[in-house]
């Protein structure tokens, strides 16, 4: 006989999503009590619907093995009749049943049996008592035999309650925990199909076992079926037409995940606090005025707080309108922790480095849809590129190894930030732009063209734009009118605008910007190490416009994902 065993695994991490099933998977302690509750597994099946969105759902998250309730179906029944298992086998995925030892199974049906048996012997008792003439000794035998039949039947109930659910979860737990046992990988990601009366059970006894566990429901929609595909149909295989989108659910960590907002202004962005919120953090705590000499103190304050585990619960995040006191302030925060207490770090200085890396991404995207080469080898202008944004999309220009000029109206602030946002080997040239002649001749030789003054303020005319020659691909990002260039609208995204001029507007990169700095701040939430800067927030929006391409040209299911 197999012992019930139930630990942690240890040195491994085990993702387990836990898919509801439409059904529960029939199982019984005793035998069926009645000829109805036998056939009823007839019904019990997963329907295509169902199939498509395991499918779906193991596609993209590729799982190293899949379990479920082998029920009272036999280990050859669970392999070779059931669609599950097909769908697992095709797309190469090891599907385990797993279910409490058949030794353990009868040892408890015999304890149970045995207490059902002395519970109908009271209520035989009962039945004969009943048919005799009820005198005080008879009425006092039934009231003595309904008080112990009433006993008989909550302690058999009470059993049958522990074993169906406390130790049947225990050994479907020590199952799943047992197969990622056998496999080398360090990280495993399972699928298990549980009945919806195990869900909860299920859930929180994994997650009691250290596993990392995403709860998936999923809504039927009864779909409608077109009157022509009901010909040779009953109408009861129509109505069984089904569509399931499936909802994911992630349960709450125990310890709250906090954000610290640090920033060397005045008061920290409600933007950024409301992204922050809305990327899963339960906790935003802003401080503001933070000079540099104040860090230190500030960082070990909070990782000390709440012990190695509980640290990665924290993160930091840096605001603030100057980017290069932002860099050194997120410097100093990486400083100030101490092996083993530490945590992730984000940078986003007044939206800059997201901004920046949404115009840089779209910029980049479009010169792929229109054939115009790389970043390296175009040449760009940052109209009015003295401000957050500009300095992030000329630092991320300079990396990238494209010719990148800034202009300001002043040649100082323009010198400051060039010599700021270049990286050594590729210098951002700086220009004074005062005059429409000055705009013309940098429109002549740039083919990339980012405006980012401040909001309200017109950089380049529709005349200007019309006296120049040649491919241009034009971002805006100001979304109060007038626009940064003449005629490009905030929702136009990649419009041609006149011949040969193509327009980004302010709300098609804000799109881009706010899935971005979203992404930043779950992810630092997520993998809690390591710093989020415009690299990374760039590699992001690299990343989402890939998938959106991908999208387009291969539609996937919708996965809901909601924090719970
Ligand atoms: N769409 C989005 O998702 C998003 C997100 C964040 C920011 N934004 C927008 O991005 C833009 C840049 O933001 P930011 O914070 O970096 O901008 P900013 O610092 O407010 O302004 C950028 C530069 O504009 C120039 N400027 C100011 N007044 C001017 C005027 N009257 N004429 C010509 N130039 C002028 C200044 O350069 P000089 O003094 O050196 O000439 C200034 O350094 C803003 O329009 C902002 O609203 C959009």
């Amino acid at each position: 006989m197999k012992t019930l065993e139930l630990a942690p695994l240890s040195g491994k991490k085990l993702r387990v999503f836990l898919i509801r099933k439409a059904y529960d998977e029939p199982w019984l302690i005793h035998s069926p009590s009645s000829e109805s509750e036998s056939k009823i597994s007839a019904i019990k099946r997963p329907s295509m619907a169902y199939c498509d969105m395991i499918k779906q759902i193991a596609e993209s998250e590729s799982p190293d093995f899949a379990t479920d309730e082998l029920g009272l179906r036999s280990l050859k029944e669970f392999r070779e009749d059931s669609p599950v298992a097909d769908v697992f086998s095709k797309l190469k995925i090891p599907f385990y049943a797993v279910e409490m030892d058949e030794v353990a199974h009868s040892y408890l049906s015999r304890s149970i049996k045995l207490k059902l048996e002395k519970r109908n012997e009271v209520l035989d008792g009962l039945r004969i008592l009943s048919d005799e003439k009820i005198t005080p000794s008879v009425q006092d035998k039934i009231d003595r035999l309904v008080a112990y039949g009433q006993y008989l039947h909550d302690e058999l109930e009470e059993e049958i309650r522990q074993v169906q659910f406390g130790i049947r979860e225990s050994w479907i737990a020590m199952g799943i925990l047992n197969q990622a046992e056998l496999l080398k990988k360090k990280r495993l990601t399972a699928f298990h199909l549980s009945s919806p009366r195990h869900f909860q059970g299920m859930m929180e006894l994994l997650q009691s076992l250290e596993v990392d566990v995403v709860p998936i429901s999923f809504k039927r929609i009864l779909a409608e079926v077109p009157k022509e595909e009901m010909k040779g149909m009953t109408e009861l295989t129509g109505v069984s037409s089904v569509s399931v989108v499936p909802v994911i659910k992630r349960p709450k960590t125990k310890l709250s995940d906090i954000l610290f907002f640090l920033e060397a202004d005045e008061h920290a962005s409600p933007f950024d606090i409301c992204v922050a919120y809305d990327a899963g953090f339960d906790v935003v705590v802003p401080y503001s005025g933070v000079s540099l000499n104040q860090i230190q103190d500030l960082v070990q304050d909070a990782i000390f707080s709440r012990g190695t585990k509980g640290v990665k619960h924290l993160c930091f995040f840096v605001g603030g309108r100057q980017v290069s006191v932002a860099r050194q302030m997120a410097d100093r925060i990486q400083k100030a922790m101490v092996k083993p207490f530490e945590t992730a770090v984000i940078i986003d200085p007044h939206g800059a480095f997201s901004t920046a890396a949404a115009m840089v991404a779209k910029a980049e995207d479009a010169l792929r849809k229109l054939n115009q080469g790389s970043l390296k080898s175009n040449i760009a202008l940052i109209l009015a590129g003295t401000g957050p944004v500009g300095e992030s999309v000329a630092h991320l220009l300079s990396k990238s190894g494209a010719l990148t000029v800034l202009t300001s109206r002043n040649i100082e602030r323009a010198k400051e930030v060039a010599n700021r946002a270049s990286i050594e080997g590729n210098k951002v040239e700086r220009v004074q732009s005062t005059s429409p002649e000055d705009i013309h001749e940098l429109l002549e030789d740039a083919n990339l063209i980012f405006a980012v003054g401040a909001p309200g303020i017109q950089l380049v005319s529709l005349e200007q734009l019309q006296s120049v020659l040649g491919t241009k691909i034009l971002l805006d990002v100001n979304a109060v009118p007038p626009s940064g260039i003449e005629s490009l609208t905030p929702i136009d995204d990649l419009r041609e605008l006149i011949p040969e001029n193509y327009g980004i507007g302010a709300l098609t990169i804000g799109d881009l910007k706010l899935k971005v700095q979203r992404q930043m701040l779950q992810e630092a939430r997520k993998n809690a190490q390591g710093i989020y800067d415009d690299e990374t927030a760039l590699d992001i929006a690299r990343n989402i416009l890939k998938e959106q391409r991908e999208a387009i040209s291969k539609p996937k299911l919708k996965i809901e994902v909601v924090t719970a």
